[in-house]
């Protein structure tokens, strides 16, 4: 804490006129010393209250008047919650910071910065004198900014923060794309602070002096809530890689084994049944952004119980945390190869009512349809994957086990018939994951080459 005050008393006494440029600074200073005074058990040292008596009347009122509110403005789980930061600081995650001007994103900023350190960067786009306005193109000067953004998700920093009003959608696209392009994954925040919304203290506060006409423009882009294409659980970049390598031990093997050869007719075309089969080239394609567990597939707010699902107080608490799934399974069809995940109760609740079935009439256990997608053949969409998946599942309800083959690497592996391959694992996987939601176009990607680690799965041949 002493270099914290060493700093203020400094800054205390800087002239009137540079108060403006010193002001953020010193504010920052002052939170992350409050932050850790409230948050400490012992908060009789450093920082306290009464130790701010000895900074200029304006910084008092700043930092006194609605210091707790300040705090409450910035719960966030990758903020306050340790399993979740933790998790952050094994991803790759784009903050997306969005509000009006003078609404409170660079404080959030800052506190995220505060936070992850090193790991992180922030990029302001007032540093690069972007005006907030409502403008029919995008304005040049995002060039420069997406430069320096580009530079950051290529360099090993976990967390890359982008702060500007972000209330047109078409630039939104473009922050989508390079978030795909990298492999990051993407968290929307908005400030908490009870005046986000309000145009006449946003005038007063709002360093571009926009006027209340202006913001009240900008204000209805804002407002409404911005839908993902879908929610779901987004797996930490450690937590991919270990499945991966699971995925392609179990391509490894199942391609190796005899009776996997002899089934493997399902997999080769019809007129040419003595081609090379090659699993990698197969399952060619994947779902963009890092391995995902769908909850609920929202189509930007167009889905049948998108606006329900997003308005849920679990869904919206969760939003930005951290979750650990269970693997419990790996399955491969002619279509899809995936991981089933088991889900806790407490991941339920994020798990809408209508996803468990094929068939209207279908009558399987909440959670049924829960997996992670590894790759899809040709001409197959993702979506695949979950239906393939409760396919198993009622071949299980209907008393069909599945033939057990044997024991293999990692664990028992059953023959359901027709293509459809599952290995049980005898150690289930536990994954890192963070709820969130995915804004891009969801196009697939190919599983090659998109990054150094290789594919899902490695090549395999049968032969
Ligand atoms: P999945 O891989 O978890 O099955 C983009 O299309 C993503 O949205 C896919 O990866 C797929 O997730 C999910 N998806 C697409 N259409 C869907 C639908 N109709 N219902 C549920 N999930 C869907």
């Amino acid at each position: 804490m002493q270099p914290l005050l060493r700093a203020a008393r400094y800054l205390c006494k800087v002239p009137n006129c540079m108060l403006n440029s010193h002001a953020k600074i010193v504010t920052a200073f002052i939170f992350e010393a409050e932050r850790a005074c409230w948050r400490s058990p012992d908060n009789n040292r450093g920082f306290t209250r009464k130790s701010h008596t000895f900074l200029p009347k304006i910084f008092r009122k700043m930092s006194t008047q609605s210091s707790k509110e300040r705090l409450e403005n910035l719960q966030f789980p990758f903020l306050d919650d340790d399993t979740t930061i933790s998790t952050v600081k094994e991803s790759k995650t784009l903050f997306i910071i969005r509000g009006l001007p003078g609404s409170g994103k660079s404080t959030l900023a800052q506190a995220i910065q505060d936070q992850y350190k090193d790991a992180c960067k922030v990029i302001s786009a007032d540093t690069y004198k972007i005006t907030p306005a409502i403008s029919s193109s995008i304005p040049e000067d995002y060039s420069k900014l997406d430069e320096d953004l580009v530079d950051y998700c290529k360099r090993d920093i976990s967390v890359v923060v982008v702060d500007d009003t972000h209330h047109d959608r078409e630039r939104l696209d473009q922050l989508f794309d390079i978030a795909d392009k990298y492999q990051f994954k993407v968290l929307f925040v908005e400030p908490k602070t009870p005046w986000k919304m309000d145009c006449l203290q946003l005038k007063d506060k709002n360093q571009w002096k926009l006027s209340v006409e202006d913001l009240k423009k900008m204000k209805p882009s804002l407002e409404k809530d911005f839908l993902p294409l879908y929610y779901g659980w987004f797996l930490s970049k450690k937590s991919s890689e270990n499945l991966r390598k699971t995925g392609q031990a179990f391509l490894d093997e199942l391609g190796s084994l005899k009776v996997f050869k002899k089934e493997s007719k399902y997999f080769l075309p019809a007129e040419d049944p003595k081609v090379k089969l090659d699993l990698t080239s197969y399952f060619a394609k994947r779902p963009p952004s890092v391995l995902h567990c769908t909850t609920k597939f929202t189509d930007f707010g167009k889905a049948m119980g998108a606006d329900e699902y997003a308005q849920q107080e679990v869904v919206k608490a969760s939003y930005g945390k951290a979750f650990t799934l269970t693997i419990s399974a790996l399955f491969l069809t002619t279509k899809t190869a995936g991981a089933r995940v088991e889900l806790s109760e407490q991941e339920l609740l994020l798990w809408p009512g209508d996803v468990d079935k094929i068939l209207p009439t279908d009558n399987l256990p909440k959670g049924s349809r829960a997996h992670i997608t590894l790759g899809c053949a040709s001409g197959i969409e993702p979506v695949q994957t979950g239906i393939d998946l409760l396919e198993f599942v009622k071949l299980e309800k209907a008393g069909t086990k599945g033939d057990e083959i044997e024991e293999i690497g990692g664990g028992k592996l059953q023959y359901f018939g027709n293509g459809m391959w599952m290995l049980l694992l005898s150690k289930k996987i536990e994954v890192k994951a963070i709820f969130s939601g995915y804004y891009g176009k969801g196009k697939l990607v190919p599983t090659q080459g998109s990054n150094k680690q290789g594919s899902a799965f490695n090549p395999c041949t049968i032969i």
